[in-house]
């Protein structure tokens, strides 16, 4: 924690890590958002991302109108890889920072499979993370996970020749689930932190910046209501029983659209805010 910091940084680590302490509170096992956690649901997480969706998602499209050929990317959080992944076959090279090490084994099965030898996979934080800069630095949905905000940006900033760029959703998920929330566990969710909390740092630090709010459709489909259960379990932070199990199931049922086969949640889009910034705006400051 930096004694400099403004009252948008506090707010954000006070956000992050209240966020964090009821994660813990409901599932002590759970692991470290920065590694661990991610460790038992890599492979889940790779199937909710397919590659088809990514395709459409006007973050890479937005990507990929900034690089060409010759650009150096780094993914700082890239998890199973959908955006490092997408995007290499157009770059120079691509550097991918990831804490989870079986997250980083799926994205470095997939560049393998698709024979791309412009992929550095790095397993560590962003912290941690040694690099050279980049003509593009990009992180998606992992700065709600960092209490530490003001490092985390000035390192983005620093590593970005060109662009800096976030992801981070644009609208209160713990609203839409909030019914199911309140259902098993009696109080709403404790609030995260929004993209506005985090143009609220950037502003605090100075940096000039755009936001651009997108819609990313939603096109994950459960085969069986089942199927639903396991994803909603996680997000709702609920133990492995076979009583939770039915009563989500039940739930489920008369919340999800579609059929068996192809049950949808009621979102059909998600919004999404892209940040973007010139990098270099903190260098000597
Ligand atoms: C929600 S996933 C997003 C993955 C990927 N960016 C995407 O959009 O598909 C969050 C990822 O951030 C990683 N992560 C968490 N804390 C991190 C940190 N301090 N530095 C780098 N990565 C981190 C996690 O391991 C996880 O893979």
């Amino acid at each position: 924690m930096s004694s400099g910091d403004g009252p948008a940084a506090v707010r954000w680590r006070r956000l992050v890590a209240d966020r964090l302490a009821e994660l813990e509170r409901l599932s002590p096992a759970a692991g470290s958002v920065s590694g661990s956690f991610w460790d038992s649901r890599a492979g889940r997480y790779a199937a909710a991302v397919r590659r088809a969706d990514t395709e459409r998602d006007p973050f890479l499209r937005r990507l990929r109108r900034l690089t060409d050929a010759s650009s150096a990317v780094i993914d700082v959080g890239a998890g199973t890889g959908r955006f490092a992944l997408a995007l290499a076959d157009g770059v120079g090279h691509v550097t991918a920072v990831e804490p989870s090490s079986p997250m980083l084994a799926i994205l470095q099965r997939g560049a393998q499979e698709l024979g791309f030898a412009n992929v550095t996979a790095l397993q560590a934080t962003w912290d941690e993370a040694r690099v050279e800069p980049a003509d593009v630095a990009f992180s998606a949905f992992v700065l709600t996970l960092v209490p530490d905000a003001v490092p985390f940006l000035a390192k983005l900033d620093a590593t970005a020749r060109n662009h800096a760029l976030l992801y981070l959703g644009a609208y209160s998920g713990d609203a839409v689930l909030d019914p199911l929330w309140r259902h098993f566990h009696g109080a709403p969710r404790v609030p995260g932190p929004s993209y506005l909390d985090a143009v609220a740092v950037l502003r605090e630090l100075g940096v000039e910046h755009r936001v651009t709010v997108v819609e990313i459709p939603d096109h994950r489909r459960w085969v069986t209501v089942e199927d639903a259960v396991e994803s909603y379990r996680d997000a709702l932070l609920l133990d492995d029983t076979a009583q939770v199990r039915a009563q989500l199931a039940d739930l489920l049922a008369s919340w999800l659209l579609g059929r068996r086969g192809a049950y949808r949640s009621p979102l059909r889009v998600v919004p999404a805010a892209i940040v973007d910034w010139r990098g270099g705006q903190l260098a000597g400051r």
